[in-house]
C-alpha cells in the first residue's frame, strides 16, 4: 500500500503543492491523497486577481480556496508584491506616465487590503514580498517599478498593509538562490532591517528550485541555519528537483533516464532527511506542482522541454523518490 505523504510527515511539516484550475481536475486524486497544503501557482498574482484598476477577478482564486476547504487542506497565499506578473496600469497614470510614490503606495494598500481581506481566516499565510533581492553581487535590491517609484520602503509597507488586513496571517519574505552566499547575505540583511524596524514579518520562504547537482546538502543546511538564526519560521515554498542543470539546454529527451531517476531519488532522500532535522523551524515543504505530468519547468528555462522534477510520475504513480522520502524509518 502507498502511504499518504502528508500523513508520513504529520509530526514534521505540511506537504504542499502548487496548483491551478486545470491541475485541481487532472491531479485531483494525487493532490487530495498526498498533500495537505496548497498554493495557487498563478491565480492569486496581481495580474490575475486585479487586472485593471478597481477590477478584481476572484473566480479562479475562489475556486482554489473552495477546493482546499472541501478537501481539508491548508492554503498559502502567493504573492502580493512582485516585479513579475504585475500589470502596467499599477505603475501608470491615465496619461501613461509613471505615478508618484503616494499614488503607488495607495494602490498597493488597496490591493493588499482587498485580497488579503477577502481570504482572511481562509489563507493562513502570505508570500507578501517576492524576489526583491538582486542576484548580481554588486547590486542590493532588484531593479523594479516598485523600487523606482516608491523607494526601498515599499517592502516594509507591503508587510504593514498585509498585517493590518489580517493580523493573524503569517507573513513571509520569499526568494530563490538561497544557497548563493552573497545573495543570502543580502536577504538576511533585508530581513534584519525589517525586524529592527518592527515590521511584521514572520517567516522566510526558500523557494527551493534545485536540480540533481546542486545545491549540495551542506549548502542547504547552511541556508536553513542562517535563516533560522533570525528567529523566524521557515518554509520551503516552491520545491522542484529539475533533472537538468540550469545550463543544460538539451531538448531531446522524452522520458527521464534511469540514471536521472536514481540520482533524483538519492537527492530527495538526503534533502528530506535534512528537512526532518529542522522540523522545529520548518513548518511546510511545498512542491511547485504535484506530479510530473505538469511542471512550470516544461517551459523554463527552455521552452517546451519536458522535465520530471517531482516524486510522482506523469501517471501519478510514486517514483523511487517517493519511496525514499516516504519510507525513511
Ligand atoms: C511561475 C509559474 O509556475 C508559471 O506558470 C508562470 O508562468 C511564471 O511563474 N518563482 C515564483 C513563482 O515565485 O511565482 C513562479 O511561478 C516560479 C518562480
Amino acid at each position: 500500500t502507498i502511504p499518504a505523504l502528508h500523513s508520513v510527515y504529520k509530526e514534521f511539516f505540511d506537504i504542499g503543492a502548487a496548483i491551478n484550475l486545470k491541475t485541481i481536475e487532472t491531479q485531483k486524486d494525487v493532490l487530495t491523497t498526498h498533500y495537505n497544503s496548497l498554493t495557487a501557482e498563478n491565480d492569486m498574482k496581481f495580474e490575475r486577481i486585479h487586472p485593471s484598476e478597481g477590477v478584481y477577478t476572484f473566480e479562479a482564486a475562489d475556486k482554489i480556496a473552495d477546493f482546499a476547504a472541501a478537501n481539508g487542506m491548508k492554503l498559502r497565499g502567493h504573492t502580493l508584491v512582485w516585479h513579475n506578473q504585475t500589470p502596467d496600469w499599477v505603475f501608470e497614470g491615465t496619461d501613461g506616465a509613471p505615478v508618484d510614490r503616494e499614488t503607488l503606495l495607495a494602490r498597493m494598500k488597496s490591493h493588499i487590503e482587498t485580497v488579503v481581506g477577502r481570504y482572511k481566516g481562509i489563507i493562513y499565510g502570505w508570500d507578501v514580498v517576492n524576489e526583491v533581492i538582486e542576484d548580481k553581487s554588486d547590486v542590493w535590491l532588484r531593479e523594479s517599478k516598485w523600487l523606482n517609484l516608491v523607494g526601498e520602503d515599499f517592502i516594509a509597507k507591503a508587510f504593514e498593509f498585509a498585517h493590518a488586513a489580517d493580523p493573524k496571517a503569517v507573513l513571509f519574505y520569499n526568494d530563490y538562490n538561497e544557497c548563493n552566499p552573497e545573495k543570502r547575505d543580502k536577504i538576511i540583511r533585508l530581513v534584519q532591517s525589517l525586524q529592527n524596524k518592527d515590521v511584521p514579518i514572520h517567516g522566510i520562504g526558500l523557494q527551493g528550485h534545485w536540480n540533481l547537482n546542486g545545491p549540495s546538502l551542506a549548502e542547504i543546511r547552511e541556508a536553513i541555519e542562517r535563516y533560522a538564526a533570525l528567529g523566524l519560521k521557515l518554509q520551503v515554498t516552491e520545491l522542484d528537483i529539475s533533472v537538468f542543470d540550469y545550463e543544460d539546454k538539451r531538448t531531446d529527451l522524452t522520458e527521464p533516464t534511469a540514471e536521472m531517476l536514481e540520482r533524483q531519488a538519492e537527492r530527495y532522500e538526503q534533502i528530506f532527511g535534512l528537512f526532518r532535522e529542522y522540523k522545529d523551524v520548518l513548518t511546510a515543504v511545498t512542491f511547485w506542482g504535484a506530479a510530473d505530468d505538469y511542471t512550470w519547468l516544461d517551459h523554463f528555462p527552455v521552452r517546451g522541454r519536458k522535465n520530471w522534477p517531482f516524486v510522482f510520475d506523469a501517471k501519478h504513480e510514486p517514483k523511487a523518490s517517493f519511496w525514499k522520502i516516504a519510507n525513511w524509518q
